[in-house]
C-alpha cells in the first residue's frame, strides 16, 4: 500500500515528567499530528508518574492521548506497583538489556496494514544505575533475531544513557542497521541531530516533556537545598507552571527502514522553537 515516495512520519517525545508532562502530550498531539502528518507517536515515560516511574494509570493516559509505544529507563521501578502491572501493557517496553526476571515486554511491535516496526529500549552503563548487561553486545545479538521475527528493517532504538560518548558509540554500532538511535535520560535536548550513514537518525538526547523551570523537571528549590546542605530532601515536581515538550520527528522510508530526515522540536509556553 505504500509507494516509493511514501514516508512514515514518527514523533518520539522525550521523557514525559509528571502530570504536566502527560497533559502537554494530550494537549499538543492533535496539533502535532496535523502539522507533521504523523503516523505514529512514541515516548519515553519513565518519569510519567509523579516524576519517578510509571503506573497503569499514567501509561493508559498516554496511550489514550494517542501514544502508540512507550519506552522506559532507570526509573522503571520508581512506582513499585508497576511490578504487578507491566505485563498488562504490550505497548510499553523495559530495556532489552534488563534481567529476564524483570516483568514486562522487552520490545514493542507495531503492525498497521503492511507496515511493521520494532521499538526497543536499551540502557547505558556509564554513570547510571542499575548497571544492566552490555547494551552493545545485547543489541548486536538481539537485533537480527527481532528483524527476522517481524520481517522488518524498521527499528527505532531509545538509548537511555547519561554519557554522550556512549550514545554516539551506539549510533555508530547501529549505523545503517536501524532506523534511529534516539538518546534519552539527560532531559536536556542536544543540538546534534543528524543522519548517520545512509539512513540512521541520531540524536544524543531528545530532551524532556513537563516542567521546564525545574532541575530536569524536579523542584529547583529542593535541588538547591540538597546541593547546599548535603542532607536528604525528598524530590518533588517543580511547581512553576512553564511547561514544555521536547521531541524529534522522523521521516522514514518504510520499504528500506532508512530515515530520510530528523527534525528537532521544542515547544515551550505554547511557542514552537
Ligand atoms: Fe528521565
Ligand atoms: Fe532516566
Amino acid at each position: 500500500m505504500y509507494g516509493m515516495t511514501n514516508r512514515i512520519k514518527i514523533i518520539f517525545i522525550g521523557d514525559v515528567v509528571g502530570r504536566s508532562g502527560r497533559h502537554i502530550v494530550k494537549e499538543k498531539l492533535p496539533e502535532l499530528k496535523q502539522r507533521y502528518g504523523l503516523d505514529f507517536v512514541f515516548c519515553n515515560a519513565e518519569n510519567s508518574a509523579g516524576g519517578i516511574g510509571i503506573t497503569a494509570i499514567t501509561a493508559k493516559e498516554l496511550l489514550e492521548s494517542g501514544v502508540d509505544g512507550i519506552t522506559l529507563g532507570n526509573h522503571i521501578w520508581g512506582q513499585r506497583i508497576w511490578l504487578q502491572q507491566a505485563r498488562q501493557f504490550k505497548q510499553v517496553c523495559k530495556p532489552l538489556n534488563a534481567p529476564a526476571a524483570w516483568p514486562g515486554y522487552d520490545h514493542v511491535h507495531i503492525q498497521q496494514n503492511d507496515f511493521s516496526l520494532v521499538l526497543i529500549s536499551l540502557m547505558g552503563q556509564a554513570f547510571i544505575q542499575p548497571a544492566l548487561a552490555n547494551p552493545f553486545r545485547t543489541i548486536r545479538e538481539q537485533l537480527p533475531l527481532l528483524k527476522d521475527k517481524y520481517q522488518t528493517d524498521n527499528v527505532i532504538v531509545d538509548f537511555h544513557a547519561e554519557s554522550t560518548a556512549e550514545k554516539i558509540t551506539m549510533g555508530y554500532l547501529l549505523e545503517d542497521k536501524v532506523s534511529a538511535v534516539l538518546g534519552t535520560h539527560t532531559h536536556v535536548q542536544t543540538a546534534d541531530e543528524k543522519i548517520l550513514g545512509n539512513g540512521t537518525a541520531f540524536i544524543c538526547d531528545v530532551g524532556m516533556t513537563g516542567p521546564m523551570n525545574g532541575v530536569l523537571g524536579m523542584s529547583r528549590d529542593t535541588a538547591v537545598e540538597r546541593a547546599l546542605n548535603l542532607m536528604p530532601a525528598s524530590y518533588r515536581l517543580e511547581k512553576d507552571s512553564l511547561t514544555g515538550l521536547n521531541a524529534v520527528v522522523l521521516s522514514l522510508d518504510p520499504q528500506t527502514g532508512k530515515t530520510i530526515n530528523i527534525e528537532r522540536i521544542q515547544i515551550v509556553d505554547n511557542v514552537f522553537k
